[in-house]
């Protein structure tokens, strides 16, 4: 088991080395600071993760119904002209006067989570921080917010979470669809990209760089320790219709202001992608480079109305079952509320996480701080290990009243002499080897700690099989948006 951990720890600190992942070319970090923070952050495990901008306050999907192209989620506005308008006007009526970011960072932390991830700036352009950069933000003092306490929203959420421990992460847009050197005035905007020609118009695409640059420089001096630059729109690239956003430039700015942190430019692989962030899905297979699966509680990134859209809100028994197999293949959850205008979230959505964060509470022993070990996935077992190796963890995980009497370790081989306890209670159990696999006595729960049992196990006599892979699916579903 050492050895396996060893071997991906070396993969990682090998430099410079290169893996293809999801198609692309993933390239491990040389600076040590970042490697130590990327490991930090794949013992963090579940991060919360909010979507939240003035598209709330019609329940509206974030950004893109101002995009007229044909996808599956976007429902054609008959006259797109005068909803933009409408659009990009909502700032006035956001008001979210009982936003209350210290709830938030309880929230957080009751629902297990070890960092935060807000959408600063999401492609619609509007600012959650007070910038110097557009007047197209929460602190304009022509919108009814910028006179608030807590008006400069990212930054009190930053303060409220850092008193939670937890690491910060910055989600901001590359493409911004209210400047007008990304969409010009002067052209129709068909479509998610810029609607010019970059080679005809280098100033315009200076003038839209050197904005973005100025804008992730004030988040990277203005909002104390940031850990992570989680960089959305990835179409925003040079290899697309040469939108080369500088990206040495604003990587090598962050690390000088921010020594370590984490940059993520999602989707587009090469030195600035330093984990990989498949939406929506869980990759099949275990994965050995640091990557994190985002995902929302129910339908959609931003706050819907419940009574207005079939929101679909996942139970608290399928999170927990998905962080544990995201985990279990070495990866994190970042999993996302949108939140209302008012300032809070829909109540069944906050019922689930709580109830999440009720079964991490006894069992969180087996999920932060570990490792993937093979053979990661057996049946509705899953394994973790502990950083050194030295403890084997196998989590048990039950569907809806299920009590069995016990249960198969399957490829999982305990040694006679070892012991195996209840994460949940420390308590002991009793088990027999069967054949390469362990059969356990299974103790009774009740409740949410019912969704699954964890097993610590002192001591492995042989592991099965099964190595690190990339799975077809898994690349095609994280290329699907390119
Ligand atoms: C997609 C969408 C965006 C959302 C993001 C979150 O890239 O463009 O709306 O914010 O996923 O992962």
């Amino acid at each position: 088991m050492r050895k396996i951990f060893l071997s991906i720890a070396l993969t990682l600190a090998v430099s410079p080395s290169f893996a293809q992942w999801a198609g692309k070319e993933y390239v491990v970090e040389e600076d040590a600071q970042v490697l130590e923070k990327l490991d930090e952050w794949q013992d963090l495990k579940l991060g919360f993760f909010v979507h939240w901008g003035a598209y709330s306050v019609e329940g509206l999907c974030e950004s893109w119904p101002v995009v007229s192209e044909d996808v599956e989620w976007l429902t054609p506005h008959e006259n797109l002209k005068e909803f933009r308008e409408h659009y990009f006007d909502l700032p006035k009526q956001f008001n979210p006067t009982k936003f209350d970011p210290a709830k938030w960072a309880n929230l957080a932390s009751d629902m297990g989570a070890k960092y935060f991830v807000f959408t600063t700036k999401h492609h619609d352009g509007f600012t959650m921080w007070d910038t110097k950069q557009t007047d197209y933000k929460i602190t304009n003092p022509e919108y009814p917010y910028a006179h608030a306490k807590y008006a400069d929203i990212t930054g009190s959420l930053f303060d409220a979470m850092r008193k939670k421990d937890m690491m910060i992460g910055a989600y901001i847009s590359k493409p911004d669809w209210h400047s007008p050197y990304y969409w010009s005035p002067s052209f129709e905007s068909p479509g998610r990209n810029v609607n010019y020609k970059i080679e005809r118009h280098p100033d315009w695409w200076k003038k839209y760089t050197d904005f973005f640059y100025n804008q992730v420089e004030e988040l990277m001096t203005n909002y104390g320790d940031v850990d992570i630059l989680w960089l959305d729109g990835a179409w925003a690239d040079k290899a697309n219709r040469g939108q080369d956003m500088g990206m040495d430039r604003v990587g090598a700015m962050c690390r000088e202001k921010q020594p370590g942190i984490m940059v993520v430019d999602r989707w587009v692989g090469g030195r600035w992608e330093n984990y990989r962030t498949p939406e929506q899905h869980i990759p099949a297979e275990a994965e050995a480079i640091p990557w994190e699966t985002c995902m929302t509680v129910n339908c959609c990134f931003s706050y819907r109305f419940e009574e207005s859209v079939e929101t679909n809100v996942k139970e608290a028994r399928d999170l927990t079952h998905k962080l544990i197999d995201i985990v279990s293949k070495g990866g994190n959850l970042l999993l996302n509320l949108g939140a209302s205008p008012e300032g809070w979230f829909n109540k069944a959505e906050v019922e689930v996480v709580e109830d999440m964060g009720a079964w991490l509470k006894l069992n969180g022993k087996a999920i932060y701080s570990t490792r993937a070990v093979e053979p990661y996935a057996e049946a509705n077992v899953r394994y973790t290990q502990s950083k050194d190796g030295k403890k084997v963890y196998a989590i048990v995980m039950l569907e809806e009243g299920e009590q069995p009497e016990k249960a198969m370790l399957s490829g999982c081989l305990v040694a006679k002499d070892a012991v195996i306890t209840d994460v949940a209670t420390g308590k002991q159990v009793t088990f027999s080897q069967q054949g390469n696999s362990t059969l356990v006595d299974m103790p009774k729960k009740k409740g949410t700690a019912q969704y699954a049992v964890a097993f610590e196990i002192s001591k492995v006599e042989k592991m099965a099989g099964k190595s690190f892979g990339k799975s077809q699916a898994a690349i095609d579903a994280d290329n699907r948006n390119l």
